[in-house]
């Protein structure tokens, strides 16, 4: 049975730095406040027109790519995370594709839509693939371009002062080493709470779900009930009402999230036989400062045990693990044969996990 490893790793991060001073002119936020809730100092913003979610996706795939010893015209399979991709359709794997300069046509370009942990989803569908023999080098993408689609009046701040722009990227392949690789992964979801992490509008439901779960009218949610066939994709409604952002219930999504990011490490480590005393690095997606060191208290681990960059970054979404794993990697605190756990939650809710001897 072949393991999979990850051969290669990049990222890459905009250059314009948005500080939450800067955030405190737009909205009513002070420095004191993101720090202390959410540990966040700065974040990166893409150049608009120049940058896009493939673009910086593709910069990141091409140091992974370099570092995996291959050329992009070797790569038989791209899978891109992304809950900001560049088109509604088609998705930013066929984006990258042709940014990278991949010209043969014999390879499969899957986009996810999983988030915060989109990685993770994208990471264990990538040892699927490899495992089995199918492919020997797919390239894993998490990429995300928040900075266009947030609300930077005061309305928007619990969700907006959290966000950040960038890349991460791997590429999966195959070892016959069984000291090194992906041991496991975890994969959940649960959609009861679809609703308390979301960017609901634009979108197909016609307020069905909030209806539904008695949040409210067609009316409530941007739509003219009135309408039987047309134009309910995006109203002009949704726009005066500014519904046209994600929305978060923070404190619900924080609750369950300490909760689920223990539960699916642990899941993981009894999977292959292991307990938390053994894990080298914990890469945990980048959430919110307070959640990592909840988790990394709750397991027992050092500082030196667990990776964040939130403070600079935000949270990236997709691209949160990848490059905070890359950094972790570049900065030598990971180091050949270590055990390496990586845990994500997000929205949907969906979460997982994975271990790799690194
Ligand atoms: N600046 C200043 N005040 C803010 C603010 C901001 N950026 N955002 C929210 N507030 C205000 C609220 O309006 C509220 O004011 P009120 O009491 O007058 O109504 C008050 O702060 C408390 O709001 P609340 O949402 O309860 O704050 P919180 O302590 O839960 O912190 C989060 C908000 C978003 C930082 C926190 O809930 C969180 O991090 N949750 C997890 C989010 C997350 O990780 N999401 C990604 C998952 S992948």
């Amino acid at each position: 049975m072949l393991r999979s490893k990850i051969g290669g790793i990049g990222y890459y991060v905009p250059e314009q730095i948005a500080t939450n001073d800067d955030l405190t002119k737009l909205m009513d936020t002070s420095d004191e406040w993101i720090q202390e809730r959410t540990g966040i100092k700065e974040r990166r913003y893409g150049k608009k027109h120049d940058e896009t979610t493939a673009t910086m996706g593709t910069a990141a795939a091409r140091i992974a790519i370099e570092r995996a010893g291959i050329t992009p015209n070797e790569i038989d399979f791209i899978i891109f995370a992304t809950l900001s991709p560049d088109y509604y359709f088609p998705g930013s794997g066929v984006l990258l594709q042709r940014e990278l300069g991949i010209t043969k046509t014999e390879i499969g370009a899957l986009d996810i839509r999983n988030q915060c942990s989109g990685f993770i989803y994208g990471l264990s569908i990538a040892d699927q693939f490899v495992r089995t023999g199918m492919y020997k080098n797919v390239l894993l993408v998490g990429s995300e371009m928040h900075s266009m689609g947030l609300d930077y009046s005061t309305p928007g701040r619990n969700v907006t002062v959290i966000f950040g722009d960038g890349a991460g990227a791997v590429v999966v392949q195959p070892t016959e080493n069984e000291e090194e690789g992906i041991l496991t992964t975890k994969l959940h979801s649960d959609g009861t709470y679809a609703e308390k992490l979301a960017f609901i509008s634009p979108g197909s439901h016609g307020g069905y779900h909030a209806k539904k779960l008695g949040l409210g009218t067609e009316e409530d949610f941007g739509f003219d009930k009135e309408i039987e066939f047309g134009e309910i994709f995006t109203t002009q409604k949704m726009m005066d009402e500014r519904q046209l952002y994600p929305q978060m219930e923070g404190q619900f999504v924080f609750k369950l999230a300490v909760t689920k990011f223990p539960e699916v490490i642990n899941e993981a480590l009894d999977d292959v036989g292991l307990k938390t005393s053994d894990i080298d690095m914990l890469i945990p997606h980048q959430a919110n400062l307070r959640i990592s060191q909840f988790v990394q208290r709750r397991l027992g681990l050092e500082d030196h045990q667990v990776h964040n960059n939130i403070m600079k970054y935000g949270n990236t979404t997709a691209a949160s693990i990848p490059i905070a794993l890359c950094e972790a990697i570049d900065e030598g605190k990971v180091k050949k044969g270590d055990l390496v756990c990586l845990a994500a939650f997000g929205s949907g809710f969906t979460w997982g996990s994975a271990l790799l001897r690194w």
